[in-house]
């Protein structure tokens, strides 16, 4: 466990993300032997708990995830590791409170700070662990901060700064738990390992791409963290975006941080701008109102508790760009993410272009399709790729098959992606985390319709929940035979 780090703090440790994703994957991480045997797990709220009674909400939390390992010694390991640090984000006298929790013990300095918080209060830890001295001495603990970060281009320029005031580059780790999905990192399998797909890989054969992250979930009690970020900031400006960065880039020299970065970040320099006027022509919102998902009636957004009446905030976004580069002049990129949309689905659907020539003239027209390559990240973890063979029979007819490869083997399990990216923060590889000139290109991007919309703030269209969000979404398509691929 080399110069592992032997506290890890998690702030926020009772909210929405702790316990449906960090305690997850924690638990899984010392199931797995991976958690070295001095490791402190630190857990910082607000609420006036003491270490029994936390471990008591772990219990609750993990208790439907982990099912009969809550009885394991394994289970009491985990619990053993932590200690329960009541505090305020605001008041630096907590920070001085958890200074006393950190491996007291022990001379290990080595701490991971998690911020599983509402944006609006990381400038607050930082400036408090440094205030309590937390942050010394330098070099020794790592911060880790979860998207959005920054609320457009300058709010995150100065989170920036501020973060480099009281930690070094190579401290801080900018989530994005997308890319540690393994179907994610499968895409750059899928794309750099096969000749037969990267020749292809461009604009001379791909018609247009399209990227869909939909969720039958709503906002979970989530409120007030996501009625002031709406979709664009929550999903587009991070995880959509770097997908897309993933399926655009060029080979990067060597599988490396920096370098699979490098590239990355002249993806996100190459979208052209979205002028004022155009913003109408390249982006959609809209908010869900009353519908059945899964069968069962749901509520519209403005009746989810603490949302602002009258909110006009999108829970849902579609997007379309351009990456002007000698690979994809001219091919559309078309981008939705939405909240209790009729099924969950993470699929990047590429679509080829018709051949050059009509040579099987007896296939109707309706069935004259292009060829698509389908990637799907979740629920299902599949390739397939539809194309063209001869219908059975005497005529010179031809139908779409799909060739469907399962990305897991049947007695495999996908790592979640927490477990990934915790496990590297913690054995201190970087690779996976976002480079900020990656954040700041991508707010780049989306600047100009985050400011558009703030001026544009009387109405936004809706769409029933459970349904593939407002029609208004189609208008995004340059071409009439364009249209959304919801399902692979
Ligand atoms: C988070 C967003 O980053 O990603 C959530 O804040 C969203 O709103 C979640 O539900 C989706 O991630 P996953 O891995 O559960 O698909």
């Amino acid at each position: 466990f080399g110069n592992q780090p032997c506290s890890f703090v998690i702030f926020g440790a009772t909210g929405n993300l702790a316990s449906n994703k960090l305690l997850p994957a924690l638990f899984h991480l010392e199931a797995a032997g991976r958690l070295a045997e001095n490791l402190t797990l630190i857990a910082f709220s607000r609420r006036d708990w003491t270490v029994d009674s936390w471990r008591e909400h772990i219990r609750s939390v993990l208790g439907d995830k982990i099912g009969k390992k809550l009885d394991s010694p394994v289970f009491e390991r985990f619990l053993a590791r932590f200690r329960y640090q009541k505090g305020d984000l605001n008041e630096v006298e907590s920070y001085h409170a958890l200074a006393t929790q950190l491996s007291p013990e022990s001379a290990c300095t080595r701490t991971v700070f998690y911020l599983a918080i509402k944006p609006a209060d990381f400038a607050a830890v930082v400036q408090h662990l440094e205030a309590a001295g937390l942050n010394k001495p330098r070099g020794m603990s790592r911060v880790v901060i979860e998207k959005p970060f920054g609320e457009d281009i300058e709010s995150a320029q100065t989170l920036n700064r501020l973060l480099h005031q009281h930690f070094d580059e190579e401290q801080i780790y900018r989530i994005d738990h997308f890319l540690g999905k393994e179907t994610v990192q499968n895409l750059l399998v899928f794309r750099f390992a096969n000749t037969l797909i990267e020749p292809l890989w461009n604009r001379n054969f791909i018609d247009h791409v399209q990227i869909t992250v939909a969720e039958s979930i709503g906002i979970e009690g989530r409120a007030d963290y996501y009625d002031r970020a709406g979709a664009l900031r929550d999903m587009l400006q991070n995880h959509l975006m770097q997908l897309l960065a993933v399926i655009a880039m060029d080979p990067p020299p060597a599988l490396e941080a920096d370098a699979l970065r490098d590239e990355k970040v002249k993806v996100l320099r190459s979208i052209r701008p979205i002028i004022k006027r155009a913003v109408h022509a390249h982006a959609v919102r809209a908010q869900y109102v009353g519908g059945h998902v899964d069968g069962h009636a749901v509520a519209g957004y403005q009746q989810e508790k603490e949302v602002e009446k009258n909110s006009i905030t999108e829970t849902f976004v579609a997007a379309k760009f351009y990456i002007d580069n000698w690979r994809w002049g001219g091919v559309p990129f078309y981008l939705r993410t939405g909240k209790r949309l009729a099924q969950q689905s993470s699929l990047i659907a590429i679509r080829f272009k018709h051949p050059p020539q009509q040579l099987f003239r007896e296939t109707p027209l309706e069935r004259v399709a292009p060829n698509w390559v389908l990637l799907s990240i979740q629920p299902e973890k599949s390739m397939r790729m539809e194309i063209h063979v001869k219908q059975p029979g005497l005529d010179m007819d031809t139908r779409v098959m799909q060739m469907n490869a399962s990305y897991l083997k049947t007695d495999e399990q996908a790592l979640d992606a927490y477990e990934t990216l915790l496990l590297d923060v913690i054995e201190g590889d970087r690779s996976l985390f976002i480079r900020f000139d990656e954040v700041e290109w991508a707010w780049q991007v989306i600047d100009p319709i985050l400011k558009h919309w703030a001026v544009e703030r009387e109405f936004i269209p809706t769409y029933p929940a459970g349904s593939w969000g407002p029609a208004e979404a189609n208008r995004l398509f340059d071409n009439d035979d364009q249209t959304w691929r919801n399902e692979v």
